[in-house]
This record gives structure tokens, C-alpha cells and sequence, in this order.
């Protein structure tokens, strides 16, 4: 897929339609998504502003959209504020519905492509030690990690203060250390998964600024770490990783975008013609 982006595109999905319905803010995923398929040599029928343009606003039915949409698509990719959403979507669908980001829940192409760019860098993961950091309770990036990482022989360390833990649901059947500290472990990890605080999922928004500051990974914290240290984050940042590291060789975010349109290019296939 990476030598198709290289190459100007193809025409594999020639004739097929994507819909990204998004009920709440994107800039990377929707794109992503879009430019995978338009990469492919499919078409895309867009709306970013599901909640607020379309007959949600009329109080149709999740289920109902889906069976409405995929009369007209070949493949549906949503974003919900809402945990469950997609799987309500995806009820009435007659074609496949992609979650790319289920309210607190999940965000499992993000997860793909973080393991993705963790599998290019090392040629492997098992074996890895990998601190996925901050807020482990709300970010549905993390809880995607934490669930793909589980196939993986490796070493996880959730660091996270005890408040926002990684829920009891997503620890099922998974191997991990907890620790409140990144400070001692930062020096063993091959691999740091962060993102920021979900300010916007918190009960109350308010409460999630007495967390804030507490995981910044800043070139003095990266001091202790190791030089064939990565580290990944979904992107928006805020103050857990300053712009100075930007530069550190070890700083992948902004690669990991660019894997993200070869990891749904092949999802896309996969889904679409086998
Ligand atoms: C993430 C999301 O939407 O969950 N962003 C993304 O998809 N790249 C992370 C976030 O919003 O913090």
C-alpha cells in the first residue's frame, strides 16, 4: 500500500463508494480514511458533521441511517461521542460499517496503525516493553492498544495516576504492571503509547484539569530514556508532548499519520474485494 501512495494511486477500488459519517471532531482520522480510499480509486460520500446536518437532527434512528446509507455505499466508516453507537450503525447496515472511534470505547484503526509503526520500527513486537501512558480511563486510543497488544507476547505497563486507571473491562485476560510513575519505568520501555487528557469525556470537564502536567514526556524526562525508544501518540497533543521533542529521533507521531493511510488502504481492500 505504501508503494501505491508512492506511485500517484491505483485503481483497485474503482467503483466503490465510502461514506464517513462523523458525529464528532476529526481532522486525521476522516482524512485518513478518505485519502486511503481516494488512493485506491474509490469515491467518497462525506459528512463531518453528522450531529448537527443530518436527520439526526431529526431524530432518526442510528439504525436507521445505516440501513439508509448503505443502500447508497459499499462501506460505511463512523465516529460517534457516543460508547455503542457504531454497533447501533452498523445493526441496520447492509454493508460494513468501520468504527473509527466509538465515544470512550474504542478506536481500533488507530490501534492498528499504532502496531503497525511499532512492527516497522523493531521488525517485531513480541518481545517489546510498552508503557502506554496518561489517561487510560477515557482515551479509546489507549483501550484499542491495550486490546491488540494482548495478542502479543510482550511486557505492558499501564502508567496512569490511580483516578484513570484502565477501566476493569478492558484489563480482562490482559497481562500488564501498574504503575503511577512514569519516571520509573521510562528508562525500560522500547515503546511509549500517550495521549492526551480527554478533557471532553470526564463527568465533569473541570475536574480533569488537576491531572494536567502530570505524564509530560519533555526532552529532560526523555533523558532517561532509551535511544531506540518510540514514541507514538494519536494526535491532537497538548502539554503531555512539547514541541520540543518534535525533532528527537525517537518522536514517530507524525510518521504514524502517514502509516495510517497505508493501514486503512489495506483495511479498505480487505473489506471491499477480499
Ligand atoms: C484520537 C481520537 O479521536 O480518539 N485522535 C485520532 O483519532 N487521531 C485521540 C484524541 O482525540 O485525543
Amino acid at each position: 500500500m505504501e508503494e501505491i501512495v508512492e506511485n500517484g494511486g491505483s485503481d483497485l477500488l474503482k467503483g466503490k463508494i465510502m461514506a464517513t459519517l462523523f458525529y464528532e471532531p476529526s481532522t486525521r482520522t476522516r482524512f485518513s480514511f478518505e485519502a486511503a480510499m481516494l488512493r485506491l480509486g474509490g469515491s467518497v460520500l462525506t459528512n463531518a458533521d453528522m450531529a448537527t446536518t443530518s436527520s439526526a437532527v431529526k431524530m432518526e434512528s442510528l439504525s436507521d441511517t445505516g440501513k439508509v446509507v448503505s443502500q447508497m455505499a459499499d462501506v460505511i466508516v463512523m465516529r460517534h461521542a457516543q460508547g455503542g453507537a457504531v454497533e447501533s450503525l452498523a445493526s441496520g447496515s447492509d454493508v460494513p460499517v468501520l468504527n473509527a472511534g466509538d465515544g470512550p470505547m474504542d478506536h481500533p484503526t488507530q490501534g492498528l496503525l499504532d502496531l503497525y509503526t511499532i512492527w516497522k520500527t523493531f521488525g517485531k513486537i513480541d518481545g517489546l516493553k510498552i508503557g502506554l501512558v496518561g489517561d487510560l480511563k477515557y482515551s479509546r486510543v489507549l483501550h484499542s492498544n491495550s486490546q491488540l497488544l494482548s495478542n502479543f507476547d510482550l511486557e505492558l505497563i499501564l502508567v496512569s495516576p490511580t483516578q484513570l486507571a484502565l477501566p476493569p473491562d478492558y484489563k480482562k485476560g490482559l497481562k500488564f504492571k501498574e504503575t503511577e510513575k512514569l519516571s520509573e519505568v521510562i528508562g525500560e520501555l522500547d515503546v511509549i503509547c500517550c495521549n492526551r487528557l480527554q478533557k471532553e469525556r470526564f463527568d465533569n470537564p473541570s475536574d480533569c484539569e488537576k491531572y494536567r502536567g502530570s505524564f509530560v514526556i519533555s526532552s529532560e524526562v526523555l533523558k532517561s530514556a532509551k535511544d531506540e525508544l518510540i514514541i507514538l501518540n494519536p494526535l491532537p497533543r497538548r502539554e503531555e508532548l512539547p514541541v520540543e521533542v518534535d525533532n528527537d529521533p525517537r518522536a514517530k507521531y507524525f510518521e504514524q499519520v502517514k502509516n495510517g493511510v497505508a493501514v486503512r488502504m489495506a483495511l479498505l481492500k480487505k473489506v471491499l474485494n477480499g
